[in-house]
């Protein structure tokens, strides 16, 4: 089986050499000059500092060759979580840390199903590093759905464990200054109501599996934007009906570019379709009402307009939790009163 090694070091191409050369059919090439001509290799092999911009710049530029091989195992420099999204956003579908086990390495070659690394555990999540990964991860999936290829689970999953972890650690108003002073726009949005979903989540009480699949859901709730144009989803002031009505597209593309994504659960399809529905009938695309919306979609649906109304715009200026807050309690017959109100607490205080 032949396999393309690409490396950012000399030293780095020799040690995968060593360890694959005497069973495999290697090819090698340096990343900075790299050009990715692993013309019909089962697998690359690439091995990179991920904290260095140029080494992301050239993976970035390469993504549409590297993706044409079926296994892309990336070796990384740290074990920290925003490393690996990183690796997975840049198209990896397994991550290994050095120094490489030859065991390892050569495990994952032969079985598609070997594990890869998981991050620290014992090292402290802050919310910058969480957030940059949220952003690669969230940055990738708009990127695979202009582009048409996979989109990865693997990684959005990884990305909101470290936003539920660093809530949990730091607090929800630590991660919404983090997020508010860090990012803009739609990658900003996703940030706020997936940390806001995992903080609600946590102060209903729910089971460490239904956060993780609120996160997951509040990770994709918006994909479906990635085809409208940046113009109309960052315009300032009020948009026009046909404005309104491309925005309005957005829960059903969601569905449509994840249905059938394998890793995609039926609970978070629903979501990504129905977070824009409301109790009465009065919500969109499907006009559901109470008895057809799940508990995790009014959950959701509470965290993303308050996400909304708290984001932080160029153009204007933010507004208080307080009065956001009022805003959720007005929308009368829309949202669940008792899920509104024990949202107050996340609001206000937390
Ligand atoms: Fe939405
Ligand atoms: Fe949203």
């Amino acid at each position: 089986m032949p396999i393309h090694i690409v490396a950012d070091a000399p030293a780095k191409l020799t040690s995968v050499c060593d360890i694959l050369g005497p069973t495999f059919e290697v090819t090698t090439e340096l990343l900075d000059a790299a050009r990715f001509r692993s013309n019909g290799a089962d697998a690359i092999v690439v091995s990179a500092d991920l904290r260095v911009v140029e080494n992301i710049t050239a993976l970035r530029a390469a993504s549409r060759k590297l993706v044409r091989v079926p296994t892309r195992i990336f070796i990384i420099d740290q074990r920290t979580r925003l490393a690996i999204v990183q690796a997975y956003a840049l198209g990896a579908t397994h991550a290994l840390v050095n120094p490489v086990k030859p065991a390892q390495l050569l495990a994952m070659l032969t079985d598609i199903d070997a594990p890869s690394i998981v991050p620290d555990e014992t090292a402290a999540t802050t919310a910058q590093e969480a957030a940059s990964a949220g952003v690669a991860s969230i940055a990738s999936m708009f990127s695979a759905v202009i582009n048409g290829s996979a989109i990865n689970v693997a990684g959005a999953r990884l990305a909101g464990a470290g936003i539920a972890e660093s809530i949990a650690e730091n607090g929800l108003s630590d991660w919404l200054t983090t997020v508010r002073r860090h990012h803009e726009g739609t990658y900003q949005h996703c940030l706020l109501v997936t940390g806001i979903a995992v903080d609600f989540g946590l102060s209903l009480g729910m089971a460490r599996a239904d956060i993780e699949r609120l996160y997951s859901a509040a990770m994709f709730h918006d994909i479906g934007k990635a085809g409208i144009p940046l113009a109309v989803l960052d315009k300032p002031g009020r948009l026009d009906e046909a404005e309104r009505a491309m925005i309005e597209t957005h829960p059903a593309a969601g569905y449509h570019v994840l249905k059938g994504t394998p890793g995609i659960s039926a609970e978070i399809l629903d979501a990504v379709r129905h977070h824009h529905e409301y109790l009465d009938g009065s919500g969109y695309p499907d006009k559901l009402c109470a008895e057809s919306i799940s508990d995790i979609v009014r959950v959701l649906t509470i965290s993303d307009i308050f996400a909304a109304l708290i984001e932080q715009r160029s153009y204007k200026p933010t507004m208080p939790r307080e009065k956001a807050y009022e805003i959720l309690l007005d929308m009368n017959g829309k949202l669940e009163r008792p899920l509104v109100a024990a949202f107050r607490d996340v609001a206000l205080n937390r």
